[in-house]
């Protein structure tokens, strides 16, 4: 197999660790059934694994209710079910220019259907002042929505400092965890977060189509899709109990088995020795390529404002060209252009165009990243050379 230094771990995470490959060995062996649709042994095994992945990712964003926890298929079908459950025609929702389309193509819908949308400025770095999503509140907001962590460049927002805004305004805060989520530690009940969506994918090292979203008591977004739970199966309505009101339709096992595995490797190594080591290789790469004038790292200058991603540009190579070489020439796997997320590239100053984008997970070494910096001065070198060189 050829040898990949892989980076793209904010769209997807590669390798996993062999618990997850294991956990599908055990799944298809023994948990193959329904869950929560009959009371056979392959049924109840089914039921197992996937209470066993709420209860970890439960004990992994300290939640202290795991039936809080919503199973998705994805971040994207945590943030629609926030979203369109609570807002309105005439309500205001608040969220930031740095927002992936996960967030922002559902609020723009639902403004063209009559909900009025304040998207406040991030500074070219992507942070964010607080003090900005305060100035926006009107008697009608009804919904604060950020993401946790740039999908672009890394950026964290202050979720604690706007969760405190919000709760004394009695506003309901979304965050969209999707790059953070088993990267950076999440505590709800700390961070007095109301909602937070997660991918299963990412930096919780499991399965695509696994997500999810975590739901404090006392806010009751609508459903937006009803069906067969498993349970109350004499009733035509559905349950309004939790998180059956929320789980329509037979659930992604293995996916949750894949999943659990995944947390579990997380909650084995600690969210802090992940993010520790993620933030080295950050640190590393941007502290390699900082003499080398063509070469533009896009956002903040302090390490403790960033999570695994990163973004950049190297003058007169279009990011495509950029990737290209990296993934032909070096083996290196990134993910170039807007990411998803126009606004935080207009934010940049790199729209339309876009960046080439690294994201880190446990998985990768500092050899991995000092071998992206040496291709990363071969291709400056080249390009100076006006391309003719042997890159
Ligand atoms: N949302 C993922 C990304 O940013 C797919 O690449």
């Amino acid at each position: 197999m050829t040898t990949v230094t892989y980076f793209d771990n904010a769209a997807t995470s590669w390798p996993k660790p062999s618990a997850v490959r294991a956990a599908l060995d055990a799944y298809f062996g023994e948990g193959g059934g329904n869950p929560g649709r009959a009371g056979h042994r392959m049924s109840i095994a089914a039921a197992q694994i996937i209470e066993n992945a709420r209860d970890l990712l439960a004990e992994l964003l300290n939640a202290d209710d795991s039936t809080r926890i919503i199973l998705t298929k994805n971040a994207t079908e945590g943030l629609n079910l926030a979203i369109y459950g609570l807002l309105e025609p005439g309500d205001h929702v608040i969220t930031s220019h740095v927002e992936h389309n996960s967030v922002m193509r559902p609020l723009r819908h639902l403004e063209s259907e009559g909900v009025e949308l304040t998207v406040v400025a991030n500074a070219p770095d992507g942070t964010l002042d607080p003090d900005q999503v305060r100035s926006a509140i009107k008697s009608n907001t009804r919904l604060i929505t950020t993401l946790h962590g740039s999908n672009v460049m890394g950026t964290l927002l202050p979720i604690a400092e706007i969760a405190q805004i919000a709760r004394d305004r009695s506003i309901p805060y979304l965050v969209d965890a999707s790059q953070t989520a088993g990267a950076i530690p999440i505590d709800v009940d700390k961070l007095g977060v109301d909602m937070v969506a997660f991918t299963g994918h990412k930096a919780l090292l499991g399965l695509t189509g696994t997500g999810g979203i975590y739901i404090r008591d006392g806010i009751e977004p609508r459903p937006f899709m009803r069906g067969g739970t498993g349970s109350s199966s004499d009733l035509e309505h559905q349950p309004e109990f939790l998180p059956d009101m929320y789980e329509s339709g037979t659930i992604n096992v293995a996916g949750f088995a894949g999943l659990a595995a995944g947390v579990g490797h997380l909650l084995e190594t600690g969210i802090a020795a992940v993010a520790a080591h993620e933030r080295a290789l950050v640190t590393r790469f941007i502290a390699g390529v900082e003499g080398l004038d063509a070469v533009t790292v896009h956002g903040p200058a302090e390490i403790k404002d960033r999570c695994g991603v990163l973004s950049f540009n190297i003058d007169q190579l279009h990011p495509s060209e950029v990737g290209t070489l990296l993934d032909q020439e070096y083996g290196i796997l990134s993910r170039v252009g807007l990411h998803c997320a126009p606004g935080t590239h207009q934010t940049i100053g790199t729209f339309p165009t876009g960046s080439v984008r690294f994201g880190f997970s446990i998985m990768n070494t500092e050899a991995e990243v000092d071998h992206a910096i040496g291709a990363v001065e071969d291709i400056v070198a080249w390009a100076a050379n006006g391309g003719a060189s042997d890159a």
